[in-house]
């Protein structure tokens, strides 16, 4: 803090201004000393472009950007947090650039205000979640990079402004399934990059390869999308797997149907897909039909109970079989010791008295 007391030769005007010689990123809380509209100190203005990139800032500077502005660029600096009103006075702007920094949380409303954006780079942070009202009210954007963050998932709903998107990368995440829900709002898109993320290729991600067929076929382009599960496709690019390949899901879905109480089959909007025009509205698929992850366990659960059954049938039948040997093992052991009981004692006279209950407990043990 003393250190924003150094005076700066570069600026005149009363009052003290933050020491850019000394260290760039405690600059950033230059702003606080507060100016009327113009240039914050720390970044380089010319007509319409704000460039705060590679400062080392930690915090945005105060912003009361010039009406002008067009692009701020922050760019290759050390933030990691921004508060929800850091760009609320940059209503301006249509490009913003927050490439290379670590921000991991973006409040809900950080970009609410930005209603003429175009471009928004978020590349190369530490994204793991985006709140689904993040990208809400930007109608005007047509880029958004989001790659090389650690994105597990593509909440429903956020994307549902982006309309107008032309390009979206998702390069380089931890994603491994993508609702087709969540993209088909996606009418205009042409370049979809969806490289370096470990892909599930199982039922779950069937409906979304549905959309991507609907998206190649009206002219997109998407990279490649390799799968690195399951085993037998580890490394297939899903373009190429076959739909066939995702038949058993409608299986699956067959059998848990009943089980769920009547939800819609998942295979109606796959089916139409390549009719030509945009999917309409009503054939978002229900949440159940999307998530599906969890339907291989039903399988197995399937594969167990058949298998205990069948167990269970064979002890009996070798329980039944061992008890017919036992019986007739029995019953010719007991006719032959009588046999020869009468061989050696004929005189007795009582064998056929020995011989009855006997004889009556083995028929009732065959
Ligand atoms: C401002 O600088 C950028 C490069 O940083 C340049 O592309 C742009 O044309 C410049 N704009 C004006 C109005 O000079
Ligand atoms: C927006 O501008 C006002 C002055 O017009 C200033 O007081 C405020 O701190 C600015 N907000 C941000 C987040 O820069
Ligand atoms: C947004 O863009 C429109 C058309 O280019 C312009 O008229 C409007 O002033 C811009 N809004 C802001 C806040 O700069
Ligand atoms: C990502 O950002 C970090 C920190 O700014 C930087 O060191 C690294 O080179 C960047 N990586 C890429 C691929 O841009």
């Amino acid at each position: 803090m003393q250190l924003l007391a150094v005076p700066s030769k570069r600026r005149q005007g009363g009052r003290t201004q933050s020491s850019r010689a000394l260290l760039w990123f405690l600059c950033v809380l230059a702003g606080v000393l507060g100016r009327g509209s113009g240039c914050p100190s720390v970044c380089i203005c010319n007509g319409t472009d704000v460039d705060c990139s590679g400062r080392g800032l930690l915090y945005v500077p105060t912003l009361n950007l010039p009406p002008s502005s067009r692009a701020l660029l922050l760019a290759n600096n050390r933030l990691s947090t921004l508060p929800a009103d850091a760009f609320s006075n940059s209503t301006s702007l249509e490009l913003l650039d927050l490439s290379n920094n670590f921000l991991d949380n973006l409040p809900a409303t950080l970009f609410h205000d930005l209603a003429n954006l175009t471009e928004l780079v978020l590349r190369n942070n530490s994204l793991t979640v985006l709140d689904r009202d993040l990208f809400q009210g930007l109608t005007q954007l047509r880029r958004l990079d989001l790659s090389l963050n650690g994105l597990s998932a593509v909440p429903l709903g956020l994307l549902d402004d982006l309309s107008g998107l032309t390009r979206l990368s998702l390069a380089a995440n931890r994603l491994h399934a993508l609702e087709r829900a969540a993209f088909e709002p996606l009418a205009n898109l042409q370049y979809l990059h969806l490289g370096g993320n470990p892909w599930e290729c199982d039922c779950n991600l069937r409906d979304f390869k549905h959309w991507i067929e609907w998206l190649l076929y009206r002219g997109g382009r998407l990279d490649a999308v390799e799968c690195t599960l399951p085993k037998d496709l580890r490394g297939r690019d899903i373009r190429g797997v076959p739909v066939e390949m995702f038949n058993y899901c409608l299986q699956l879905e067959d059998e848990n149907g009943g089980s769920k109480g009547g939800s819609p089959p998942c295979s109606r909007g796959g089916a139409a897909q390549p009719s030509g025009s945009p999917p309409v509205a009503d054939t978002a698929p229900a949440p159940d039909c999307v998530r599906q992850r969890y339907r291989p366990v039903s399988v197995r659960r399937a594969i167990g109970t058949v298998v205990i059954a069948g167990v269970v049938c064979g002890i009996v039948c070798i329980m039944m079989v061992a008890a017919a040997a036992y019986g007739c093992i029995y019953a010719s052991l007991m006719a032959k010791y009588q046999r020869e009981l009468k061989k050696r004692q004929p005189l007795m006279g009582d064998g056929d008295a020995d011989g009855d209950p006997e004889e009556k407990q083995i028929s009732s043990v065959a």
